[in-house]
């Protein structure tokens, strides 16, 4: 299907029948469906003439009047009368999917989409995008260190020892030396036995999950979890039930309700949460999972390098030995300046996951750069405590400043991610492009990712911020804040 053409006839039918586009689907009959007569269908022919002289031939009248008539048969004639129908032959046929025809219909509906673009340059507190500077509040460079000269060398170095690529599974010869520094720095960073390491955080959540409980099993975990959590409980079928998010006590419930019908019971939460900033009960937890013989796993991928003395993460900020987490995951796609995930725990377990993990035994293994990068950047973090003052100094500041101005910042505290609540997703759109235009690059969180009273927009602050970049951005926000108003208030006013 020609998407052009499919759009401009979808657009017509709307202004003629007065269905929304979003309606109106490529099997959408006619004349059963949306009920077209025979004027409404000359008035068709005069809008489509507009955008294509070339079909005037075509006897619509005639081909309305058949039952079976609809949309996507409309395209194809058009189409063929325009000579374009081997070309669009050629496309795959995944493009006439229901569901890929309604995320174009609804894309087409959006008049500002932020996504997708391009940055030049290293992203930090300030961002190029599409060549003009931001100061930016959208990229996980918490520490402000990534593209530092001692990063890149590490880098540098490793691809003249190594090349780009280990060119194979780790099992199968594609084991580097710089595999294992990288795993012993992580575990002793934390302070386990051991860690292995894979190339993708999304997919280290999705692999380990499925290779630690089945379907005589369940899973509890946080209503707010990464969709890697989700994905990885859907795909290990074991019973999957979300507890209301941090609240200790609705798992405690689910746990009394639910342990003894199962076999294992794995606990997962976010060591901090990425759209709202707050930090699990970590204490809770463990005594939680002692007292129903439950497995704890922590996803530490915006606590790792972020909390804790040096940014050793959630078991470090709360005092509490690690070893009494069972799994501790997290990413090197954030304050290590990289990409891949780790999985840290006893030696037994963790030796048991490099012969039989999945994603990592039938993977290729870190590249030589990805692995060198994240090296760097735990040396860094153990030696220089000034880069985690100032990035607490920064997110408290901007958290204090923008809860005095009226911002509804959600449960976030003493993390780097501070979100403003906004609580329509068109409105926090809306708010972001505001902040585009005033100069800052700050992403907006709407639903599905986040409920729509929640949408928000979503604010990493890393050590690089100056005052000047903080206060400018408060600045601009207070100057939107309006925007924010409710309906409800409103009419309270009124
Ligand atoms: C909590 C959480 N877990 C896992 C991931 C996936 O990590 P990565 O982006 O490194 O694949 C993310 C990504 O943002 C995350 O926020």
């Amino acid at each position: 299907m020609n998407s052009k053409i499919q759009r401009i006839i979808i657009k017509h039918l709307a202004e003629i029948t007065g269905y929304e586009e979003i309606e109106i689907t490529l099997t959408s009959s006619l004349i059963n469906d949306l009920g077209l007569d025979s004027m409404m269908v000359l008035d068709f022919h005069r809008l489509m003439l507009l955008d294509f002289p070339e079909i005037r031939e075509i006897n619509l009248e005639a081909i309305f009047q058949k039952e079976d008539t609809n949309v996507e048969s409309i395209i194809s004639l058009v189409q063929k009368e325009l000579g374009i129908e081997r070309e669009e032959n050629t496309i795959s046929a995944l493009d006439s999917f229901k569901e890929i025809q309604d995320f174009h219909q609804y894309l087409e509906t959006k008049d500002y989409i932020p996504y997708f673009r391009k940055n030049n340059g290293i992203a930090s507190n300030k961002i190029v995008m599409d060549g003009v500077e931001k100061v930016n509040f959208s990229t996980y460079n918490y520490l402000g260190i990534n593209g530092s000269e001692e990063i890149n060398q590490a880098v540098v170095e490793a691809i003249k020892h190594y090349g780009t690529s280990v060119s194979g599974s780790r099992l199968l010869s594609g084991e580097i030396k710089l595999h294992q520094e990288l795993e012993n720095k992580i575990a002793n960073f934390i302070g386990v036995e051991d860690a292995i390491i894979q190339v993708g955080g999304h997919s280290t959540n999705v692999n380990t999950i499925g290779n630690i409980v089945n379907e005589e099993d369940l899973i509890l975990h946080d209503s707010l979890s990464h969709n890697s959590i989700i994905q990885g409980a859907i795909l290990s079928r074991a019973k999957r039930k979300p507890f209301k998010h941090n609240d200790m006590n609705h798992l405690e419930n689910e746990l009394k309700r639910l342990r003894s019908k199962f076999r294992r019971t794995l606990i997962v939460v976010e060591g901090v949460y990425s759209m709202d900033g707050d930090i699990c009960n970590l204490p809770e937890l463990i005594r939680l999972k002692n007292k129903y013989d439950a497995i704890l796993m922590v996803d530490e991928a915006h606590s790792i390098g972020t909390i804790g003395k040096n940014g050793r993460g959630v078991t470090s900020y709360f005092n509490i030995n690690p070893n009494s987490v069972d799994i501790l995951m997290g990413t090197f796609s954030k304050s290590f300046n990289s990409c891949g995930g780790y999985i840290a725990g006893s030696k037994s377990f963790i030796k048991y996951l490099r012969y039989n993990s999945p994603g990592f035994i039938f993977s290729v293994g870190m590249t030589p750069s990805n692995t060198a990068a994240a090296l760097a950047s735990i040396k860094i973090c153990e030696r220089d405590s000034e880069l985690f003052n100032r990035l607490r100094e920064n997110y408290n500041y901007f958290l204090n400043s923008l809860k005095k101005i009226g911002g509804n910042t959600g449960e976030s505290s003493n993390t780097p991610v501070v979100p403003l609540i906004i609580g329509n997703s068109d409105k926090a759109l809306k708010f972001s492009e505001m902040l585009f235009e005033d100069g800052i690059n700050a992403m907006p969180i709407v639903y599905p990712a986040v409920k729509e009273s929640e949408a928000r927009i979503r604010f990493f602050i890393s050590a690089a911020h100056t005052k000047n970049d903080l206060d400018f951005t408060l600045n601009c926000i207070k100057k939107h804040m309006d925007l924010i108003v409710t309906d409800r208030e409103i009419l309270e006013v009124i």
